[in-house]
């Protein structure tokens, strides 16, 4: 038994803030934002939009894709670093919004790779036959923890949303996943603020706080190393690989792997240019534009990757 996509959706704030509306406030320039990230705009949540908000869209874009109705959902993770609550977590939060009740809801906190732990974890539900449609997302309201006076990563993040749905089938399928952390590099990307040592230390709102390029780094080793993990397990070379869906952290990361891999950029979806660093929504945002605009067709294979916080890493490697 494997667990496969049947549908997946995306909603994205309507408010766009390009890189020369950040020159505004910030000691940067449009050029340096493009030349070192790739991204040039990205959407940020309106005032009172949530992250709950975005991932409803998300939801029932995918609910809409697959055929089902919100009351075939008998599972639901939710990806996220940025709640709408310390609790209920979102998973119960979004359950609620689909008006639907009792199956069971989780939220999973991986940052960047929250949305493919979340995948793991619905894929083993699937495959056990615990769960018959899982709805598995990956959503943020980043803008909530950015401080936006810090150049080095006010340039960087976005907000958005995305989900897939997952089937039992007898044809692959999700292949497999993959998940590691190392949690011995926390203090190299993290949020400040929290429950349990209190928000006020130190005092204000949670931010992210990044010494990015040690995270640069570290990032390329990783990853290049659980994309090498996968194809392996898989018993297959990089040249089977229809489309390779990266976490959009940084352009010169995606290109990096690409290269490692020997995957030309035309195999490669790119949408860092219009949504920035997402999060734990990145991943499931480029898959569903890469599905939506035809380049992903049923039968491509697809490895997707994420990094972030923590740090957690991991890949899945996708029969769509
Ligand atoms: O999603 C989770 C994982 N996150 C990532 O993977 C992010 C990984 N890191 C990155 O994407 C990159 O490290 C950054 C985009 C954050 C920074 O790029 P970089 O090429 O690593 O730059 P850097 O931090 O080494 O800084 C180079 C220079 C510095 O100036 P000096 O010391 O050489 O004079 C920075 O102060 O660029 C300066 N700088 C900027 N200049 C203009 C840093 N940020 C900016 C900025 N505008 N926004």
């Amino acid at each position: 038994m494997f667990s496969r996509i049947i549908g997946t959706g995306r909603q994205l704030p309507e408010r766009v803030v390009s890189n020369r509306d950040l020159e505004g406030n910030l000691d940067t320039s449009e050029e340096w934002i493009r030349e070192r990230t790739g991204i040039e705009r990205r959407h940020i949540a309106a005032d009172g939009e949530t992250t709950v908000d975005l991932a409803e869209g998300a939801a029932r874009e995918a609910l809409k894709a697959a055929g089902r109705q919100a009351a075939d959902v008998d599972f639901i993770v939710f990806g996220t670093t940025t709640p709408d609550l310390v609790f209920p977590n979102c998973g119960a939060l979004l359950q609620a919004r689909l008006g639907i009740r009792g199956c069971a809801a989780l939220g999973i906190e991986a940052a960047c790779s929250g949305f493919i732990y979340a995948l793991s974890i619905a894929d083993k539900y699937v495959r056990c036959g615990e769960a018959k449609c899982a709805l598995v997302v990956g959503a943020e309201t980043l803008s909530r923890i950015t401080d936006w006076n810090d150049r080095g990563t006010a340039i960087l993040f976005g907000d958005g949303a995305g989900a897939v749905l997952l089937a039992p089938s007898e044809e692959p399928g999700i292949l497999s996943t993959h998940l590691h952390a190392d949690g011995s590099h926390g203090d190299l990307l993290f949020a400040t603020g929290g429950v349990s040592r209190g928000f006020n230390d130190p005092p204000g709102r949670g931010v992210i706080r990044m010494r990015g390029h040690e995270v640069f780094r570290l990032a390329v080793n990783a990853l290049s190393s659980i994309v090498e993990e996968t194809l392996h397990r898989n018993g297959l070379e990089a040249q089977a690989i229809d489309w390779f869906v990266p976490h959009q952290a940084n352009l010169r990361i995606i290109q990096a792997i690409a290269r490692k891999l020997g995957l030309p950029m035309e195999r490669v979806i790119v949408t860092i240019q219009d949504q920035g660093n997402t999060s734990a929504a990145s991943v499931p945002m480029a898959l569903d534009t890469g599905i939506r605009d035809g380049r992903i067709r049923p039968g491509h294979l697809v490895l997707c990757e994420a990094f972030g916080g923590g740090f957690t890493w991991g890949s899945a490697l996708i029969r769509m």
